[in-house]
This record gives C-alpha cells, structure tokens and sequence, in this order.
C-alpha cells in the first residue's frame, strides 16, 4: 500500500517536472526501443513533449523494418508522424467512439504536406470488440489494430500499441530532401533577396554541403529586407555579410518542436573562434523567436520540414551582437573588422553569379564604419529613450528589461490584490 502510494507519488512529481517526456517513458518498454530511437533521431519526440493532448501509437520491435529498410529517414519521419494523434484516446475511449468511426488529426498533418485526409487516421470500433486503424485517405485498407493501453496521463499524454504500421504509398513516395532545391524554395516562398544573397556570396555552397547532415534555415522574406528598421547591408564588408547570412542557419535539424524545447544559447554557421554568434529560442503558445541579443525575429512559416532539412521564414533579419550590437562584456580586442572568420571559403566566384535580379546592391562596398562603436560604450544606460530606438543608429536598442517588467507585473498585481481586499 505504502509503497503504490509513494509509486504513485512518485509518478505525479515526474509529471510535474518533465511535464512527460515521451523518450523516458517508452525507455521502460524494450519491446519499443527501436519505435524510441527512431523518434528521437527524427527530433518527433521534442515535437511530441510540446503538445497536449496527444496519443502516440506505438509499434513493436521489428514493426517498421520494411520503412526503414528501404526509405529515408524523412519518408520514416513522416510515417511516424502519422502515429502520433493530436487527441486523447485510452482504451475505454476507443471502444466508445461515437458511431464507431472517427477521424483523428496527427501530427503530419501539421507539415502541411499532407494533401487531402492523408493525415488524418481513420479509427474504426469494429465487430468483436477490435478497433482498427488505417489511413483517413477514403478506402485505405484499417489492416492495424489497437492491441492494448501501454501508459497514459489522462487526458494529456496517452501511449498505446498498434499492431502495425500505417504507412500509405502517397506518404511513402515523398521526395528525399537531397532532391531538393535550396534557393528555389527560398523563392517560392517569398525570400528572393536572401536567396539571391545566399547565391552571390557563395554561402549558397556552405548551407549544401551542411545540408547532407543537417541544417536549419531562418531565411529573413523579402518584407523584411525592406523594413525600415533592416540594416543596411551595403555598409558591411563582404566577410561580415557572409557572416550575418551564416548566422541564419544551424549546422543542424532543428523542426519547431525541437526550437521550443531549446534552452540556452545555440551556435550558427557563423560561430567561430572570432565569434559567438549564438542565438536563443523564446517561446509563447504556438509562437516561436529567435533572440539574437540585438533584436527578437518571429519565424513566420516554415518552407520545407524534411530530415535533415528545415527551412523557415522569419519576418526580420537575425542582428547578431557581433556585428550590430555592443556586447554586454567589454570586448577588448581591437576592431572586429580584423578577424575575416576562417574560411567560409568557397570564394565569391563573382562571374558565375547571374545579376541579382532584384539587387540588393552590391555589398561591395568599402569598410565603412563599423557598427560596434569604436570609443566607450555609451548609453549604456537603459532609462529614457530606450523605448524606440530599435531604429536609430546609436545601436543601443535596449529592450524592456526583464526586470522592470518584473516590476510593473508586481505592482500591478499588488494594486489589484488591494482592490480586492478593500
Ligand atoms: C527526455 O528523456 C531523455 C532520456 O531520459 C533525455 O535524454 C532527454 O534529455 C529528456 N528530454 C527533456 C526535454 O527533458
Ligand atoms: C473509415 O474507414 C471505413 C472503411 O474504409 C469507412 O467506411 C469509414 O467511413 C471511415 N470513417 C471515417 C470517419 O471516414
Ligand atoms: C495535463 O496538462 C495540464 C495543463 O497543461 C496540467 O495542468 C496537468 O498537470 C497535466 N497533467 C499531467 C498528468 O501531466
Ligand atoms: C535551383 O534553383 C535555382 C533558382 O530557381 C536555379 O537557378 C538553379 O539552377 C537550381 N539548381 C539546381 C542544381 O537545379
Ligand atoms: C515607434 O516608432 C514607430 C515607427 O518608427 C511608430 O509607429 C511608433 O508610434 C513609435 N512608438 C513610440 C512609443 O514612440
């Protein structure tokens, strides 16, 4: 008794804390290890852990080998994104679905590559007791039945088992990732400066042949690029644009789910041992921002989610400290000018590029002046004009510290708990 109840406790706490972490939970099952590995190496469990309600349909050991087997990972992703139902089904729920047939949203569905009821599965309570599923796609054979409950917190996160893949042949024949096209996806969707930008630097080169392992890309829309706040690029040099475009890249996979669980700082393309250029996440509901230290960037859509490549847009350029803002700490170095980062190689080669089209001017363009002010940081104060100066040349563009936020928070709940008692 004792012991069920401080199991149960225990249980409770480890809720409480990891709010469910769908990889620690199916580690206490081997007969799903390989179902385990495999949403941990398509990054589904971090988009798993930030959602409720959800029902993972496990599948045993050995379930998925003929979609491994012959399929890359982000065909693999998407079939197992199809296992995961964006609704709380437990075994009593299963066997009372209303009119004994149901369409339940997953996440592929959430890829919007899912044309049709391709992501959606069809749950149907049939004769003797059995439910079966199978794709929402009309006449998709429910070869796949419930075989039992595994572990559920209701009415968050349930897992249960099926007893085979839901793996239709349209999910199944979707394009391998090294099929695709970096710039012409960055036009289609809206980002021909940067993609024209990518082309003319030659960073176009670094991004592909990160791509093979893994690679994440903020590509700022062509709105942005003329906002009136956006930096003008013809006053850096061309190392210090080949580093701001690096720095809206990862040397890694990092879909949505993945951002929102990010704590801490991540590198770009651009850190190097001349700079940081790290970047943070910060998260509020469904939307997702980049915290650069400058300024904060909402990724506005995402292009392509297919492993290991990720495309986003985001609706402002990606300022990094290094070369638009004063970092907190004194540098001591001398100009930054100095330190051309190591290597993004690959040479310009000017003469294949065809003319920007829409050119955003050369960025040829001498020296100039370095942002980061030369002489003792000044304003270093965040007080008075600090409210709208994200467009002003000082740089300074200090935002609402957290603490005064704090501050007004604490006040404002202190003067409603005093009307409240009076
Ligand atoms: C979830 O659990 C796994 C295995 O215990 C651990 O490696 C991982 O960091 C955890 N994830 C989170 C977000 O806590
Ligand atoms: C589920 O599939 C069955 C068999 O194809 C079909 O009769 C039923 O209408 C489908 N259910 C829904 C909700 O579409
Ligand atoms: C379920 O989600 C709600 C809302 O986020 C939360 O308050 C509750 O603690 C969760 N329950 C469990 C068992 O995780
Ligand atoms: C990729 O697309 C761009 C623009 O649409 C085009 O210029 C380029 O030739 C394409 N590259 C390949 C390898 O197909
Ligand atoms: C800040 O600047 C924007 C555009 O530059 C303007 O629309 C807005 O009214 C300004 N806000 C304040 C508080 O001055």
């Amino acid at each position: 008794m004792a012991a069920s109840l401080a199991l149960a406790l225990i249980a409770l706490l480890s809720a409480a804390i990891s709010a469910t972490n769908i990889t620690e939970i199916l580690s206490g099952y081997p007969e799903y290890s390989e179902f385990n590995d495999l949403l941990t190496k398509t990054k589904l469990a971090d988009e798993i852990n930030s959602r409720e309600p959800v029902t993972v349909c496990a599948l045993p050991n050995g379930a998925l080998s003929s979609v491994t087997s012959k399929h890359p990972l982000s065909v693999v992703k998407n079939v197992l994104a199809l296992h995961v139902l964006l609704d709380y089904f437990d075994g009593p729920k299963l066997h009372k679905i209303s009119e004994g047939s149901v369409l339940s949203t997953t996440l592929y569905q959430t890829t919007g590559n899912a044309a049709g009821q391709l992501g959606f599965v069809n749950i149907t309570d049939v004769k003797g007791g059995k439910v079966a599923f199978g794709s929402g796609l009309p006449g998709s054979p429910l070869d796949s039945t419930f075989t039992k409950s595994v572990k559920q917190f209701p009415y968050n996160l349930s897992v249960i088992e099926i007893s085979q893949a839901i793996a239709p042949a349209a999910v199944l024949s979707a394009a391998a990732p090294s099929d695709l096209n970096i710039t012409a996806l960055l036009e289609k969707a809206g980002c021909k400066t940067f993609a024209s930008l990518i082309v003319s630097t030659g960073v176009v080169k670094v991004y592909a042949s990160a791509a093979g392992k893994g690679l994440t890309v903020f590509a700022p829309n062509d709105e942005a690029f003329k906002a009136a706040d956006a930096p003008d690029l013809t006053k850096l040099t061309n190392a210090e644009v080949v580093s701001l475009l690096q720095y809206h890249a990862l040397a890694a996979y990092s879909p949505v789910g993945t951002l929102k669980q990010t704590k801490g700082r991540i590198s770009t393309l651009a850190t190097n041992g001349a700079g940081k250029y790290d970047l943070g996440v910060k998260t509020a509901g469904d939307s997702v921002s980049l915290v650069t230290g400058v300024d904060d960037s909402r990724i506005a859509s995402t292009v392509i989610d297919s492993t290991p490549l990720c495309i986003f847009t985001v609706d402002s350029l990606l300022l990094p400290v290094e070369l638009f803002g004063k970092a907190p700490s004194p540098a001591p170095g001398p100009a930054p000018e100095t330190s051309p980062s190591p290597s993004p190689a690959e040479a310009p080669t000017p003469a294949s590029s065809p003319e920007p089209a829409s050119a955003p001017s050369p960025f040829k363009s001498p020296p100039a002046p370095p942002t980061n002010s030369p002489d003792g940081a000044p304003s270093e104060g965040p007080t008075a004009d600090s409210k709208n100066s994200s467009s002003d040349n000082s740089g300074a563009s200090f935002e609402a510290p957290p603490a005064v936020v704090k501050v007004l928070l604490t006040v404002a709940f202190l003067v409603f708990g005093c009307i409240l008692t009076s």
